[in-house]
């Protein structure tokens, strides 16, 4: 053990005199220098998992489900791929709980692409693609999302969540402000703190409250981001693209658009939300979106200018430090990808789903909130409660769909999401329609 130096001999003489004046006839006599004092107790919930608030939270909701006698609807095991119907514990299921919007997950000529892309560069990239090089599967799949959105460049990383994630949070710092619709996906919400950057939501869709907050207070900032998404997730509505854009260029912000659930469902080839309203895409600053829905693989892009992309290419944590895309899912995005330019007719069946879905869930006087009729339909039941017990029921006829209950969404807008696929029938739909009535 280091001796004490004579500084810091005499500093603990001097500390000892100070408090023996002071505090003489109560004050413990000071340690030894050098030696520890005994350790205070720390609390059990900062050195335990177990005792981690949170995890004790979780604990309390479990018990009561238990209480209720509600089984865990959630980590259902597929024993094959997931679209339209799957199998769960041997039994066939009408499936509404996987985004496989196109029926692209499974096709054919995706599991070829995968499978020849194994075949050729293996299944890993093993590092950044930064350091380590690329797969040409990786720009192909880079030019075709650029051609989608009909702008410069993209980039993909390897997880959705991630992608905004470490975009937004690389972006934007501690003078810029965040403008996000209160209904915004939290991978969003995760970007904007590892910013730094003050952050503001605005009433959902609504975007009067965003022009008077941007009069307010755009002036107090440098760079300004307004993030929305293409179909909110929860919900199933759209945003307003041409008065956003509107919005964005008076008051000279950034406008970013999550297309997670967009791509492959509006606009009549699924171009997306731009498509939808026939504007060109390079009004839009930055196109988000992910590779685990519609395009049947895993993982995020980001699509606008060269320099945009560029600069995330050489500087976004999520993509120097993190490996490169794994060839099979490069390879079977960029095949789904192909596949939704040819047969647009998948693009019109599934809004036809969607849409055919909400007239029956009205006629029978369902709560179908916001839904605009596309690709996500929420049954709204106004409590967790409620929403696991008929998700359970829905299990036991039959029919596979997830509740979303509290924090994910608030508690009087607990519901049943369902999320539809061109390959589901009217047949389907009508039967479940038919099921929530009688149980709803
Ligand atoms: C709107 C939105 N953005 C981002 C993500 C993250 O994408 P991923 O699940 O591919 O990581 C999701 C996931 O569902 C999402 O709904």
């Amino acid at each position: 053990m280091n001796k004490p130096s004579l500084a810091q001999t005499a500093k603990a003489q001097l500390i000892s005199r100070i408090l023996g004046k002071k505090n003489s006839a109560t004050a413990p006599p000071p340690a030894a220098i050098g030696q520890p004092r005994a350790a205070a107790r720390v609390p059990d919930r900062y050195t335990r998992f177990d005792k981690h608030p949170g995890y004790e939270k979780m604990l309390v909701s479990k018990a009561a489900s238990e209480r209720f006698g509600l089984d865990n609807p959630f980590f259902h095991v597929h024993e094959g791929r997931a679209g339209a119907t799957t199998q769960i514990d041997g039994r066939t299921y009408i499936n509404f709980a996987s985004y496989n919007y196109l029926g692209l997950a499974g096709h054919p000529a995706v599991d070829q692409a995968a499978k020849d892309a194994v075949d050729r560069y293996g299944t890993t990239v093993s590092a950044s693609r930064l350091v380590a090089g690329e797969r040409p599967l990786h720009r192909a799949l880079e030019q075709a999302l650029a051609d989608v959105y009909q702008v410069e460049d993209c980039v993909v990383f390897v997880s959705g969540h991630a992608t905004n994630v470490s975009t937004i949070g690389y972006l934007f710092g501690p003078k810029d402000l965040i403008l996000h619709d209160s209904l915004i996906h939290n991978s969003v919400l995760m970007g904007a703190q590892l910013s730094g950057a003050t952050r503001r939501s605005f009433a959902h869709n609504d975007l009067q409250a965003l022009d008077a907050l941007l009069r307010d207070i755009r002036g107090q900032y440098e760079r300004v981001l307004i993030v929305v998404e293409g179909i909110y997730s929860m919900d199933g509505d759209m945003a307003n693209l041409p008065a956003l854009i509107d919005i964005k260029q008076r008051h000279q912000a950034f406008l970013m658009v999550d297309e997670a659930h967009a791509l492959g469902v509006l606009g009549a080839r699924g171009h997306g939300l731009h498509e939808h309203f026939g504007i060109d895409g390079q009004q839009v600053d930055i196109w988000m979106g992910t590779l685990s829905k519609t395009l049947s693989g895993c993982g995020g892009y980001i699509a606008g200018s060269r320099a945009l992309v560029q600069h995330l290419k050489y500087a976004a944590p999520g993509f120097v430090y993190s490996v490169g895309m794994a060839p099979p899912l490069a390879a079977a995005s960029l095949a789904a990808l192909e596949l939704m330019q040819q047969e647009p007719q998948r693009v019109a069946q599934l809004r036809a789903r969607g849409k055919f879905f909400l007239q029956q869930a009205q006629a029978a006087g369902l709560n179908t909130g916001l839904a605009a009729g596309y690709s996500i339909l929420p049954i709204i039941l106004g409590s967790s409660l409620k929403a696991v017990r008929l998700s359970n029921q829905l299990f036991a006829h039959g029919v596979n769909v997830q509740p979303i209950i509290h924090p994910a969404v608030e508690e009087q807008a607990a519901r049943l999401r369902f999320f539809l696929s061109s390959e589901h029938t009217e047949a389907q739909i009508v039967e479940t329609v038919g099921l929530l009535r009688q149980l709803a």
